[in-house]
This record gives structure tokens, sequence and C-alpha cells, in this order.
């Protein structure tokens, strides 16, 4: 499946949080707070308008390298085939953000992202996604968390739901995503970890 997966990386790996603060003029926003390339470092610029542009792009590129995976090489008539296009997809999406290969493989963290590859595998999980994801946002403001936990309910919501063939990629994905989040993790449990928005 190295189609889906070649596409879902090269529409993954357009980077929007640098591009955007380029062309704002507002320099390199890896130079800036974490150096990630997401929109939660993005509003570090003090730009909300810029990061929620960013958190909407990466999350739309998510769920264009699955739709479009489905509709290029899921076309065989069995929903096998469209399911292990888009899952494959829905990696190589992430995989493009996380380690895109224009900046040298150094690239964001993927929460953004994979809320829209959720959303593109399937419906609920997308739904799961957003619900665990804003509301513990909306609870503790911090972002790094936010994002944690809303992979894990992804994956978790994947059998329970309906959708186990979408567990593995999922699972997969989550512990990527925990693992470019260990200085996060580090920083939460000495209780330093920066609530949204704050300049660090
Ligand atoms: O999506 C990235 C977020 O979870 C953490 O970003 O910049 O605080 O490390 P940052």
């Amino acid at each position: 499946m190295l189609l889906p997966t070649l596409l879902g990386y090269l529409i993954g790996s357009i980077p929007f949080g640098l591009l955007l603060t380029k062309a704002a003029g507002l320099g390199d926003v890896r130079q800036i707070g974490s150096g990630n390339i997401g929109a939660t470092n993005v509003l570090r610029t003090g730009n909300k308008g810029l990061a929620a542009a960013t958190l909407l792009l990466d999350l739309l590129k998510g769920l264009a390298a699955v739709v479009l995976a489905a509709m290029l090489f899921g076309l065989d008539g069995t929903g096998e085939a469209r399911d292990v296009a888009k899952a494959f997809a829905a990696g190589g999406a992430v995989i493009g953000h996380c380690y895109p290969v224009w900046l040298g493989f150094k690239g964001g963290k993927g929460v953004a992202t994979n809320a829209g590859v959720s959303f593109g595998l399937a419906w609920p999980i997308g739904l799961a996604y957003a619900l665990v994801w804003l509301s513990v946002l909306a609870i503790f403001r911090i972002s790094s968390l936010a994002g944690m936990a809303a992979v894990v309910a992804a994956a978790a919501a994947a059998p329970l739901f309906g959708y186990p063939q979408f567990f593995p990629v999922l699972a997969a994905i989550a512990l990527l995503i925990i693992y470019l989040h260990r200085a996060n993790i580090q920083r939460l449990l000495k209780g330093e970890e920066p609530k949204v928005g704050s300049k660090k």
C-alpha cells in the first residue's frame, strides 16, 4: 500500500504553521516557544487568527489525505480495499506532518492532523476525538494533555464504535504522538506545562 501511504505523507508534510507565520512576517515559528510547527506554538506568536488557520489547515490536510486515498485507491468495490487505503493514508499523513522531508524531518506533533485523519476514517471516531480534545482543553487549558487524551480516545473509539479495522493504525499513531510529547509529559509531571496562550 505504498501509494496511499505516499499520498498521505505528501499531503501531511505541508507545514502550514511554518508557511503561514513566514507569510505573515512573523519569522520562523521553530525559533519560538516549544519550537513546534503546530497551532499551539503559532499561538505563542500572539496571532490568534493564524493559530486558528494552522489548526484548521493541519486538520483538513489529514482529512483530505484519507478521503483522497479512498477515492483514488479504494475503487475496487470492496469496502476492505477502501479501508486499507484509508488506514495507510492516515498513517502516512501523520508521519508526514511529524517528519516532513522538507524540514529535515523535524515537524509537528500530529494532534490536529490526526483529528482530520480520524474524521476521514469514520465520523464517529472523529467526533470522539473532538469531544475529548475540546473537553480536556476546556477543563485543564493544557494543549498537550488534551491532544494526548484525544489520540488515545480515537484509538479506543475505533473498536467501540464498530471500526476495529482502524484500531491498529490509530493505536500506532497514538503511540507516536505520545512519544513526540515526551518533553511535554516531563513538564506535566513537574506541573510546569504552560497553559494555552502562554508565551512559553
Ligand atoms: O499539538 C501540539 C501540542 O500538543 C503541544 O504543543 O508547542 O506546547 O509542545 P507544544
